[in-house]
């Protein structure tokens, strides 16, 4: 039932995507320049909460647009109607609708959708995770220098030690592919299905990450903070990887290569 509810609020708010891509919509700044909302990314969610509401008017919700429902609850849903929003707005079929349910503290299933290119992927803690009902498995590759990577900057620049520039070009110097799409959501879900063996990133938030951390370590892989320890989503820092260079990237993002 959950992941009925799960997949139909996925399903709505995909519809909206497509409805409404590459037609006239409005977009207003949040605190950033270009730190965008748009009139999609609030119907979207909006279809999505409709949904959750009507099967569970008793579960916690956190979304991006409008904040918490603050309930009771050990049940908690975390919504990103729109993960790639300048994307988006600006007609460029890369991004996606993010759902994770944490049950107790856990996140336990996650739901990302494009619908541009109909990629769903679905993770469920103990039972894998899939791409359009296939089973998925992170990559082999065992060293950075042969890997393909990606990242995602924050809008407001942080230019510090091992902050997002010098990591950046750190690997890039060295030749190492690091590609950036633009969707921090579909990024894990690219580590989890094995189209890239890494992932970083210094400064997502929740919404962001949180199906597709769990995807990435229900298809094998690996994912801490920054330096390696636990990962929640509600702390920035994020390296989510194969499992087989994950040491070696957080030195190189640490800078102890
Ligand atoms: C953004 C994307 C992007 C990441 C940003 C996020 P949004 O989410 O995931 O890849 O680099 O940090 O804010 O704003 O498109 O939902
Ligand atoms: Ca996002
Ligand atoms: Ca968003």
């Amino acid at each position: 039932m959950l992941k009925q509810t799960l997949l139909k609020a996925t399903e709505a708010a995909a519809i909206i995507l497509k409805e409404n891509f590459n037609k006239p919509f409005t977009i207003s700044n949040k605190e950033g320049l270009n730190n965008l909302v748009t009139e999609v990314d609030h119907k979207s969610e909006k279809a999505i909460i409709d949904i959750i509401r009507h099967d569970y008017p008793e579960h916690y919700i956190l979304s991006e647009e409008s904040g918490e429902i603050v309930q009771d609850s050990i049940f908690k849903w975390i919504i990103d109607p729109i993960d790639g929003t300048i994307n988006y707005a600006n007609s460029i079929p890369m991004c996606c609708v993010s759902i994770g349910i944490e049950i107790d503290g856990k996140m336990e299933m996650g739901a990302v959708y494009n619908p541009f290119i109909n990629e769903l992927f679905f993770g469920q803690r103990g039972f894998g995770s899939t791409l359009n009902d296939q089973i998925i498995q992170v990559s082999n590759k065992a060293d950075v220098a042969t890997s393909c990577l990606a990242t995602g900057f924050p809008y407001t620049y942080l230019d510090m030690a091992n902050g997002p520039l010098e990591v950046f070009g750190r690997l890039i110097k060295n030749g190492v592919p690091v590609r950036r799409l633009g969707s921090a959501a579909i990024d894990l879900c690219y580590v989890a299905a094995g189209r890239f063996d890494g992932f970083y990133e210094h400064k997502l938030q929740a919404w962001d990450s949180a199906a597709g951390f769990l995807i990435v370590e229900e298809a094998g892989g690996k994912v801490t903070d920054l330096k390696g320890e636990y990962y929640n989503p509600y702390q920035h820092g994020i390296v989510a990887t194969n499992g087989k260079i994950h040491d070696e990237l957080l030195r190189w993002i640490d800078d102890k290569i």
